[in-house]
């Protein structure tokens, strides 16, 4: 059944007040809904009501008070229909009966770890109860929740809570909550629990005193400081830089063990997968930090971008979700370092949206289509939809930006939106026409920039010639608009005379297939610095010199591109060692430039010296080959490179890593400059291993039975991790041990041996999958295994006998009937089977035929299956 964006209209029926009354029961849990329904005056007049379920089971319905006669009502458990439904307002009053113990999808209303909550996004509320559970039907909601008061003392709702008490000799008691405003089901969200709360107040720019509180499993509370600190973090920024302020007299979050995804901004009652809200120094490593304050941020950023505003149909997804990426990427960058986040950021899209881009799921910014909206919730969505909205400041400037945004705000409040929407507003501000920009979300593929330079020293001009194309986009295809932030360099630093009329505050915008831009008063030959901090979301080929990329490394004001310098150097190296090619920089030279740039900076921003000294990521190379992958050639010719750097450095790594220990006793703090003083000593690390297996494992186990900290501990394990032997299994053993009652921290006891590069670890991650801490309900735990074999573990997911993919299909498979939505998910994994060399080409394929030819499979995964294999 495919929804299409062109099919879209009003709904025929609107639902202006809910009073929902659930009697929670971990069996027999009871829910009625008094709905205010009224025709919509821009639907269809006497058109039915037709009303969402899922899996539900009716009890009673009645229509202003009365019963209905069975002919006037069609029930099934996907469907509530009135075929003639009074033309007036009426009330609808409907029980249906749910089992919160067997949803084991973990949709609508579930039971994790005993606590009672919910997951409504997408379409999880047609699960509670019979609704239109369409994101344009907006309500104001009062729940009532009832439960035994000694299984679930605390009882959250949306909203601010209005009334409380026992049901004398019944062992119950109840909370009624009350939201203002208008919200569509999917913000819908109810906790009952045993949890233990840790709060502090806020005060809002106009005046509002809000209760914050933060909501953790008993015994946990002193975990979930940091979260508590980053939500009020949060609310301040907001109204700093957005002028933002929140809008109920409570803010709660709930941590839950059992999440299918990140965590869900619910109006006032944010529930979040706990792996994003606990953390103490022993068990949470500094990017588990980061990425708590980062999804802290994201929901909360959310009650503007996607509540107050909310979305139309699920096809604008990416309105609030790459808006709200945006501004949690932002956030991050203020609280930490911008340009050590943005070279995060572009890590990440490359790695997970790039090959995403390039594969059989691709899909536009905002789809024409789908067959099942949650395989939508995608990196291109997310993580490509932040980039445009990053790319429109950049074209109209930050004080047009932010002036356009309260006007988007002020003019959409309370309404379900649409891209048009978002782009009329900064149309409107600055009188320009966003129509050919608003190409960025119509098509799937990566541009790609071809580039060659040409100084002419009589002239004293430096041009380039640029040329765009679009692989994936369909031969009709528009050129997009594409800013790049530009520099040129000399021998010695940035030439600051140069200039063009058509570059503005440092920006040319290039929107045709071909153009030159002439650069003037270029004194010297120059290196250019182009797409600085990554100005645009394309691949970009330029003609240019190692030697020249060093310059950029040595030279450029632009962090991004200092960065970006060093890491075509080393693809460079590595690409050209596995085809047998010479690169005019060998990899002695580029070790002699990276130790005069570690001796020159190391020290003065560690930070960034780490992400210098990673080496791209295997997967990053396999996206830059492109086709007839091998991923056995291209690990080898990484270890190679990695063990020339770590022999030719030694002496400086050593020494950094001396300089950059704490002493003894020194008090954990996650703040971003100790986070980044422990990555530069752990990037080092890395290397000296790799030059010295023997003394970097010594070295490493050292580091494990000394380390204060999680990140320390760990970042020794994942070195010993990758060198076979007595001492590493010794200290898996141990870490299992000491950990046993921890599990999120047994999760990266899970990924990291999930994730070694040797023939065993197939038969290690079937292991696994026994042992008692792994559970297959649990998505964390299938993310931690089987997700970080899947997605982190190149050599043997795609191992030539096809025994990494009969792993993945055989748990994909095991997982469908269960959860289909981390089934799904899982599956994401082979989205890059046509890349393959021939041999793990075909015998991806067999998994995913194995996979779809499958009786009973869901809808989830035959979409994802389907799409793979270009069937659908
Ligand atoms: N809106 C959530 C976020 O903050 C994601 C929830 C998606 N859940 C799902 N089942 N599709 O990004
Ligand atoms: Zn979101």
């Amino acid at each position: 059944p495919t929804v299409r964006l062109e099919d879209y209209r009003p709904s025929d029926h609107l639902i202006d007040r809910v009073e929902l009354d659930v009697r929670l029961d971990p069996h027999d849990t009871r829910v009625t809904a008094r709905l205010a329904v009224r025709p919509n005056p821009a639907g269809r007049p006497g058109a039915p009501l037709i009303l969402d379920g899922d899996d539900l089971r009716l009890l009673a319905l009645d229509l202003d008070g009365q019963s209905l006669a069975p002919a006037a009502f069609r029930v099934a458990p996907s469907a509530l229909t009135l075929p003639e439904p009074p033309q007036r307002p009426f009330t609808l009053t409907i029980e249906t009966r749910l089992d919160p113990t067997a949803n084991t999808k973990l949709m609508g209303l579930y039971r994790s770890n005993g606590v009672y909550c919910t997951q409504c996004e997408a379409d999880g509320f047609r699960r509670i109860t019979y609704f239109l559970d369409r994101p344009d039907v907006m309500s104001i909601y009062t729940t009532r929740i009832e439960a035994e008061e000694a299984a679930a003392p605390v009882l959250l709702g949306n909203g601010n809570p209005v009334e409380a008490g026992r049901i004398e000799g019944t062992g119950r008691h109840f909370a009624v909550w009350h939201d203002p405003h208008p919200k569509p089901a999917y913000l819908f969200a109810l906790v009952g629990g045993r949890l233990d709360r840790v709060s502090s107040t806020f005060t809002t720019m106009d005046g509002r005193a809000v209760e914050l509180a933060v909501y953790v499993e008993p015994g946990k509370g002193d975990r979930a400081a940091y979260a508590l600190d980053a939500v009020e973090r949060s609310m301040a920024w907001d109204e700093r830089t957005f002028g933002r302020a929140y809008d109920l007299d409570v803010f709660n979050v709930v941590a839950v063990s059992d999440f299918n995804m990140g965590a869900m901004e619910n109006k006032g009652l944010n529930i979040f997968n706990d792996k994003y809200v606990l953390a103490s120094p022993d068990t949470a490593t500094d990017a588990d930090y980061a990425a708590i304050e980062a999804i802290i941020a994201h929901e909360y950023f959310h009650n503007w971008s996607g509540n107050r505003v909310t979305c139309r149909d699920w096809f604008q997804l990416c309105l609030k979700e790459g808006l709200t990426v945006f501004r949690d990427q932002e956030f991050s960058s203020d609280m930490r370092s911008r340009d050590v986040h943005r070279i995060g950021e572009v890590r990440t899209l490359r790695a997970r949206q790039f090959p995403e881009d390039a594969g059989p799921l691709a899909h536009p910014v905002r789809p024409k289509r789908y067959a099942e909206i949650n395989n939508f919730y995608t990196a291109t969505v997310y993580e490509k939809g932040a980039e445009i909205v990053r790319m429109l400041r950049t074209l109209i400037g930050e004080r047009a930006f932010r002036a356009g945004m309260d006007r988007y705000f002020a003019e959409n409040d309370g309404t379900a939106a649409t891209v048009e929407d978002f782009l009329r507003a900064f149309e409107a501000e600055t009188g320009r026409d966003l129509s050919r920009f608003a190409e960025w979300y119509e098509r799937p593929g990566t541009p790609r920039v071809a580039i060659s330079g040409h100084y002419d020293a009589g002239a004293q001009t430096y041009s380039l010639e640029l040329r765009q194309t679009r692989p994936g986009a369909g031969s009709d295809a528009p050129p997009v608009v594409i800013p790049i932030r530009l520099g040129l360099i000399g021998q010695d630093g940035p030439l600051d005379d140069a200039r063009s009329s058509r570059v503005t505050d440092g920006v040319f915008v290039f929107d045709r297939w071909d153009d030159v831009l002439t650069i003037e008063n270029v004194a010297t030959a120059p290196v250019p610095s182009l797409f600085r901090g990554f100005s645009a979301p394309v691949r970009v080929d330029m003609a240019m010199d190692d030697t020249e990329r060093l310059t950029l490394l040595r030279h450029d004001t632009d962090g991004f591109n200092r960065w970006e310098a060093a890491q075509r150097v080393a693809a460079r190296l590595m690409i050209g060692a596995l085809r047998g090619e010479a690169t005019e920089v060998g990899a002695d030279a580029f070790a002699a430039a990276l130790d005069s740039f570690l001796d020159a900076r190391a020290l003065a921003d560690p930070a960034f010296a780490a992400l210098v000294l990673s080496l791209p990521s295997e997967s990053d190379l396999a996206d830059d080959i492109g086709s007839e992958i091998d991923p056995d050639a291209i690990h080898a010719a990484r270890y190679d490179l990695r063990t020339r750097l770590g022999t030719a450095l030694t002496d400086r790594l050593h020494a950094l890593r001396d300089a950059l220990s704490e002493p003894a006793g020194t008090p954990f703090s996650p703040d971003a400059a100790s986070a980044g003083r422990r990555a530069l000593r752990n990037a080092a690390l890395d290397l000296i291993a790799a030059a010295d297996p023997t003394g970097g494992a010594a070295c490493a186990d050292a580091q494990i039975h000394s380390a204060g900290n999680m990140t320390d501990r760990l970042a020794g394990l994942s070195t010993l991790a990758l060198l076979p032997g007595e001492t590493r299994e010794a200290a898996f053993a141990s870490f299992a041990e000491r950990y046993a009652d921890e599990p999120l921290v047994l999760d990266k006891w899970f990924a990291i041996q999930a994730m070694i590069p040797e023939d065993g670890t197939v038969e290690r991650v079937r292991r696994l999958q026994e042992h008692p801490a792994f559970a297959m309900t649990n998505p964390n735990r299938v993310r931690a295994l089987v997700g970080s074999f899947a997605l982190a573990n190149p050599t043997q997911f795609n191992r030539s006998d096809g025994a990494g993919f009969t792993l993945v299909a055989d748990t994909v498979l095991a997982l469908d009937r269960a959860n289909p939505q981390i089934a799904a998910r899982l599956m994401t994994a082979f989205g890059s089977w046509r890349r393959l060399e021939p041999v793990r080409r075909g015998m991806a394929e067999s998994a995913l035929r194995r996979i779809l030819a499958t009786p009973g499979l869901s809808r989830d995964v035959t979409d994802i299956a389907g799409r793979s294999l270009g069937e659908s």
